[in-house]
């Protein structure tokens, strides 16, 4: 695993503390007693965060490369040793990176892909209709070929992946325009009214449907899919999200389903949190994606 610590795709400050936060919380401890070879390799380096007004639709799209460079090269860096990248965020812009080097992992091997994007947003506007130019709500459109050149072909010709690889799970906000263009595109989206229609169970049957032995599994877990009441440390909160068995359950069965094979924690803002609750609560959810159970299970 690798810090990410930057928040440059973001519209407020902070993200940037959150691998530490995540590391202060006990992460690496909480895998290793899990019996998990887990290695923390330090944190990726970049820009610091310029904090000016977006250009283009884009706030800070240069920063916003170099950083997803960085993550590319160091989550490259871990499949090709045949390891799990588990990156820290950082900002969701990150995102782009990882999934980028884990799209191009899957096409060498010849595995397919299935992406679970756990987020109260879509994440899916492009410079044209982005509300806020922040580029942490546009990985999941960039990644699918809706993007800036430099960032579809950050990892050679894009797009790295389909909309049909992809399923999103809480989402409770989506502006305007994505609404259409996630239309327009046939992204799978579980909201938060279907989880309230049907239950966790349900879904989770659905969006991991269909994985088998020759699937890599990438995990996108924005914390901002949490209700605020029990994750209040993010930038962009919406209320209504996951309750705390909702989420439990959500990971537990990612485990169940045969674990995860990349993942990324993104969004934790320790600047907006109460003594480092949402990050300790990541770390609790994570140990629950790792397989831990209240029971033995088998
Ligand atoms: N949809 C909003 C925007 O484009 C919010 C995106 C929030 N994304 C996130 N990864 N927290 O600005
Ligand atoms: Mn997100
Ligand atoms: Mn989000
Ligand atoms: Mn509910």
């Amino acid at each position: 695993m690798f810090g990410v610590p930057t928040d440059v795709g973001a519209g407020s400050r902070g993200a940037s503390m959150g691998p530490e936060a995540l590391r202060v919380a006990g992460l690496v401890e909480a895998l290793v007693a899990r019996g998990i070879d887990a290695v923390d390799r330090g944190d990726a380096k970049g820009p610091r965060n310029p904090w000016q007004a977006p250009v283009d639709g884009y706030r800070h799209l240069d920063e916003v490369v170099a950083w997803n460079r960085a993550v590319m090269d160091m989550s490259t860096v871990e499949l090709e040793a045949g390891r799990m990248p588990v990156m820290l965020g950082g900002d969701h812009c990150l995102a782009m990176g990882s999934i980028t080097a884990v799209a191009r992992h899957c096409r060498a091997k010849g595995k397919r892909l299935r992406v679970l994007w756990l987020d109260a947003h879509a994440d899916f506007n492009t410079s044209a209709i982005t509300p806020s130019g922040n580029v942490h709500g546009m990985p999941v459109a960039c990644l699918c070929g809706l993007g800036p050149e430099v960032l579809v072909n950050l990892g050679g010709p894009g797009p790295m992946i389909s909309p049909a690889d992809v399923r999103q799970i809480g989402i409770r906000s989506v502006d305007a325009a994505e609404k259409r263009l996630v239309h327009e595109h046939g992204l799978d989206i579980y909201d938060m009214r279907y989880i309230d229609e049907v239950g966790m169970k349900q879904v989770m049957e659905e969006a991991l449907a269909g994985i088998d032995a020759d699937t890599h599994l990438h995990v996108s877990f924005d914390v901002d899919v949490l209700d605020p009441t029990i994750a209040p440390g993010t930038g962009t909160r919406v209320p209504g999200g996951l309750d705390y068995r909702e989420a439990q359950l959500m990971m537990e069965m990612i485990a169940d389903a045969g674990g995860a094979d990349s993942l990324d924690v993104v969004e934790v803002n320790p600047a907006l949190d109460k003594r480092n609750r949402t990050a300790r609560l990541a770390v609790d959810l994570v140990e629950s994606l790792f397989g831990k159970s209240t029971l033995m299970r088998d």
